[in-house]
């Protein structure tokens, strides 16, 4: 058989084609810019899907990473015995989790994280109804496909797990007409993400946090793409009681890593089992958590994310009055930014354009445009970005007004 040598060959012949694959190949990165297999440079306002959260190849997680791989990386019996690296990290996640959020478990991706608020949730009231919204995204995993709200990932994979029920996001009154004594737990993004950066009014947390609490009903924050300073504080649900609430993405900027945080009440209705993973909790997950996390606090990255993220957001909102008719809506929460185009075809022809002028941006539902990119990104670097970007604007469409 003939040896293939080129990356874009090899991956279209042998990887499983699940993702419309853009035709480059990213051999390394450093701060906010990446650099293909062939050297050309590209500034990265995706930075790997929301995950790394302080910039490619940041020294604090290198080094991490070598100081906790050269003492161990997986503990003999894995969770089930302790570890100064997972001590470490709990320790300082006491500082950034609200307080009544104290128990706190492992994982390695967002989907995991939320299968297991899921299954304990229902396992701590014993009641087995979970309500989740539209338009949401909760993971791949057959029970997180199972609380997503969007038929595109559901539909093909029924009989899915019973017992969810959606309702329109941001409508109290939705939940408030179906939430009962068989609802275990409601799961919600404080921001939907996939779903087009649909950010909900700015008492609709609260609001859904008492209406759960009347009804004795769980409340699970999915913040794997609002968490860690993301939207400008360190959760986007900071200030309303929750009582699960899901990490992954930015947590460890890059190395697969997740967690939920739980409350005393909800721990004290679980038992010795009911939870588990063999990667759980491992030491070089805590370690780069624990310095990416301790990188946020000493370097102000909440601070810098509500700069640079107002910067960013008044220039898009320029740009929206001077393409009006092609940019439908510009929203977001600190570096979580979406452009709403008015159609699909113009929307690829833009990220194809960005792409040939060296910018990473992320296209989700087909017309919205997200810029997700690291949290430490400064504002010449992001001004560097949106000029790009409305370079690749004018060219796809060269009338403004
Ligand atoms: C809000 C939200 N929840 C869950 C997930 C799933 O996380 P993971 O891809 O790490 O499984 C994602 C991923 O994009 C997400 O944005």
């Amino acid at each position: 058989m003939e040896q293939i040598t080129d990356t874009f060959q090899i991956e279209d012949n042998y990887y499983a084609s699940f993702a419309n694959k853009t035709k480059i190949s990213i051999e390394k990165g450093e701060g906010v810019y990446v650099y293909d297999e062939y050297g050309k440079k590209y500034l990265d306002l995706t930075a790997g899907w929301g995950v790394t959260s302080i910039g490619h190849a940041n020294p604090v997680i290198t080094q991490a990473l070598l100081e906790q791989s050269r003492k161990i990386m997986q503990n003999p019996n894995s969770g089930a015995t302790y570890s100064p690296a997972r001590a470490r990290l709990l320790s300082l996640m006491q500082e950034i989790l609200p307080e009544n959020l104290n128990r706190v478990f492992f994982a390695s991706t967002g989907a995991e994280a939320n299968d297991a608020a899921i299954k304990l949730a229902r396992k701590a009231t014993g009641k087995l109804n979970i309500i989740s919204t539209e338009k949401s995204f909760h993971g791949r995993t057959i029970s997180t496909v199972s609380a997503t709200g969007q038929s595109k990932h559901r539909e093909k994979f029924n009989p899915l797990i019973p017992c969810h029920i959606f309702v329109p996001y941001n409508d109290i009154e939705a939940i408030a007409q179906v939430i009962d004594q068989d609802v275990a737990a409601v799961i919600v993004e404080p921001i939907q993400g996939e779903g087009g950066i649909n950010v909900p009014d700015s008492d609709y947390l609260e609001k859904l946090s008492d209406l759960c609490q009347e009804h004795d009903v769980l409340l699970i924050a999915d913040e794997i793409q609002t968490g860690f300073c993301r939207t400008g504080s360190m959760f986007a649900s900071d200030g309303v009681k929750i009582d699960i609430l899901t990490m992954a993405k930015g947590i460890a900027g890059g190395f697969p890593f997740g967690a939920f945080a739980m409350s005393e009440e909800v721990h004290d209705k679980l038992e010795v089992g009911d939870h588990g993973g063999t990667y759980c909790g491992n030491p070089l997950g805590c370690a780069v958590a624990y310095a990416v996390i301790k990188y946020m606090l000493d370097n102000q990255i909440c601070e810098n994310v509500k700069e640079v993220g107002e910067f960013a957001m008044t220039e898009l909102l320029k740009l929206k009055t001077e393409y009006p008719h092609i940019i439908k809506d510009v929203r977001g929460k600190g570096l979580l930014l979406a452009i709403e185009l008015s159609d699909e075809e113009l929307t690829a022809s833009l990220n194809a354009k960005c792409l040939n002028k060296g910018l990473l941006i992320n296209v989700t539902q087909g017309n919205v445009v997200r810029m997700f990119p690291a949290l430490n990104i400064n504002i010449e670097e992001m001004g560097k970005g949106l000029r790009i970007f409305k370079d690749a604007l004018t060219e796809v469409n060269p009338v403004s007004n």
